[in-house]
């Protein structure tokens, strides 16, 4: 019957939808995120009466062995985090090495920064979830690791795009991932079959009683020093017992009478957000029909503005960002100058920065029905990061330096070409695109979001709030309808693969816009609507929500 109803609409429309996700609904609390089974063990916890900090925590914990390709322990992330009247970012980036300065990688091979210990920073998600949860949680600690010890021990049945990842990486794989990721150390394990993870399931055993301090003090931060070693890299055991999260104070803005809480630097997300938000109100895309080629024209002449100044941002705590030069009245006002509804236009200003970034990041949203929120994305930047996975606990390492300007002037992994201020340095967090976002209506946070996606994370979780609070868009459409992602260089508009008609693509093209068929962000989004809790997962890709 749905499909009919997509003929349908596509007949009469010329909008090629996909199977539209429906949002899951509940009242107390819903959580959204890529992986039924991660989800499934939200759910426990959610039923016991764990809080959104305990629920994202264990849903965390079981995607690190279900989804080794995006959410395994030796990744990083942001979370924004509301609990009552307190609204925190939590940053547990990764951390470049002290033996790593801005010549780091010039005297390493090509590709140092993408696959091999080099590549690695130091790991941020394990201390990122134990502090959210010695500040925020309500269940004991040992609690939410039981079901990710299950999954490990006993296996979970690989999904399909686990197995698509694991074929399309595993030349990149030493000795210990070939053996853990690949049966009999040869072929991915297809869909539906078992893949146990004994060596993570020892570790994760160790957390649950110990916490974090095998992985940071104990053998396993002996175990990552010696594999990223014997990769060629330089991590010692004084960089990961120094590991620190840092909480920071969240970016504002309001929108159509919402508060905005986004993530600040070292995330570009936030400032990046901030411009768009500022840039839109000097369209008239209020008076485009939507989805249609006017909005989606807007929308492209925005965000490649907004984006125009991202290089200007890096670690705050290293560099310091002039944040003026990127959200300010007189910054956005000569970056709308030439901006108008018949024709494509570039902003009048020099800038390095092209990108095209692959599939490797996944982010969660929790919601209860009082507004406790968290919105967590977590990454190892490319599929299986380094492809590094240590020897004695199967920990998949992050590639998370090549975020860094590794090479002045050259492209990095994602062609882009980086700014000054996101050098190398010892402990320096990398530049991210992570954009966790909490939506506030009267006093309540009543929406939480975020997607994967490199830069094109800030297109869709702009997108997303952009049709959800400006046009009134119920969530799932928000996040079903077709998107634009432009970044300022290259000189690109890249459109959703298989979601845009015909006539869009021609009605952009002929306004001067160089048009790419692209994937872009899947959003993972939670939403109170009058009391009612809803849950939307992206069919661009694999996920679920649930709660009750
Ligand atoms: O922090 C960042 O911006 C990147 N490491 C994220 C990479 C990413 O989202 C790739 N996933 N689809």
């Amino acid at each position: 019957m749905r499909n009919f109803f997509n003929l349908f609409i596509c007949t009469f429309y010329l909008i090629p939808t996909s199977v539209q996700a429906l949002p899951y609904q509940g009242s107390e609390i819903v959580f959204s995120a890529a992986d039924h089974q991660a989800v499934q063990s939200g759910q426990k916890i959610a039923e016991l009466g764990g809080n959104v900090v305990d629920v994202a925590v264990a849903i965390v914990f079981s995607m690190s062995v279900t989804c080794p390709t995006f959410a395994a322990l030796g990744g990083g992330g942001f979370a924004l985090v509301r609990i009552g009247k307190m609204t925190e970012a939590i940053d547990f980036r990764e951390r470049a090495p002290q033996a790593a300065g801005p010549d780091y990688f010039s005297k390493k091979k090509a590709g140092a920064s993408i696959t091999g210990g080099a590549a690695v920073g130091v790991p941020g998600i394990p201390a990122g979830l134990y502090e959210l949860h010695k500040k925020y949680g309500k269940l004991p600690w040992s609690r939410l690791l039981d079901d990710a010890i299950l999954l490990a021990n006993k296996g979970f049945r690989v999904s399909g795009e686990l197995h698509d990842d694991t074929k399309s990486n595993m030349t990149r794989f030493n000795g210990p991932a070939r053996k853990i990721f690949l049966k009999n150390s040869i072929d991915p394990y297809l869909p539906g079959q078992v893949l146990k993870q004994k060596e993570l399931g020892r570790l994760l055993s160790e957390m649950r009683n110990r916490n974090i301090i095998s992985f940071y003090k104990g053998a396993a931060a002996k175990d990552i020093v010696e594999s990223v070693a014997k990769q060629g890299g330089d991590i010692t055991l004084k960089d990961l017992a120094d590991y620190q999260v840092v909480w920071r104070k969240p970016l504002i803005s309001e929108v159509a009478g919402h508060k905005l809480y986004l993530m600040p630097p070292p995330s570009s997300g936030g400032l990046v957000m901030q411009a768009a938000f500022k840039l839109l109100e000097k369209t008239k895309i209020s008076a485009a029909p939507l989805r249609s080629t006017e909005e989606l024209h807007w929308l492209t002449e925005v965000l490649k503005r907004a984006f125009a100044r991202r290089t200007l941002i890096a670690d705050p705590d290293h560099f310091s960002v002039p944040v003026d030069l990127i959200t300010s009245d007189a910054s956005i006002n000569e970056l709308a100058k030439n901006m108008n509804g018949e024709k494509a236009s570039m902003p009048d200003i020099k800038l390095t920065s092209t990108d095209k970034e692959s599939a490797q990041t996944t982010h969660l949203s929790v919601l209860d029905k009082y507004g406790n929120a968290v919105a967590m994305t977590i990454t190892l930047n490319g599929s299986f990061g380094s492809a590094v996975a240590t020897e004695k606990y199967g920990i998949m390492l992050n590639n998370e330096m090549d975020d860094f300007t590794t090479r002045p002037n050259e492209p990095n992994m994602f062609q882009l070409i980086q700014g000054e201020g996101n050098q190398v340095a010892p402990g320096k967090r990398p530049l991210s695109s992570m954009s966790p976002t909490l939506v506030e209506k009267d006093g309540k946070v009543v929406m939480a979001l975020g997607a994967p996606g490199g830069p094109r994370i800030i297109s869709s979780v702009f997108q997303t709030l952009y049709r959800v609070l400006i046009r009134n868009m119920s969530l799932e459409s928000a996040i079903e309808a077709p998107r634009v992602h432009h970044q300022f260089h290259p000189n690109k508009v890249f459109v959703d693969d298989d979601r845009m008609a015909h006539e869009l693509l021609v009605g952009l093209k002929l306004k001067g816009h160089f048009v790419e068929p692209s994937w872009l962000g899947r959003v993972f989004a939670v939403r109170n609507v009058n009391g009612i809790l809803e849950g939307v997962v992206d069919t661009r890709a694999e996920g679920a929500a649930r709660g009750f």
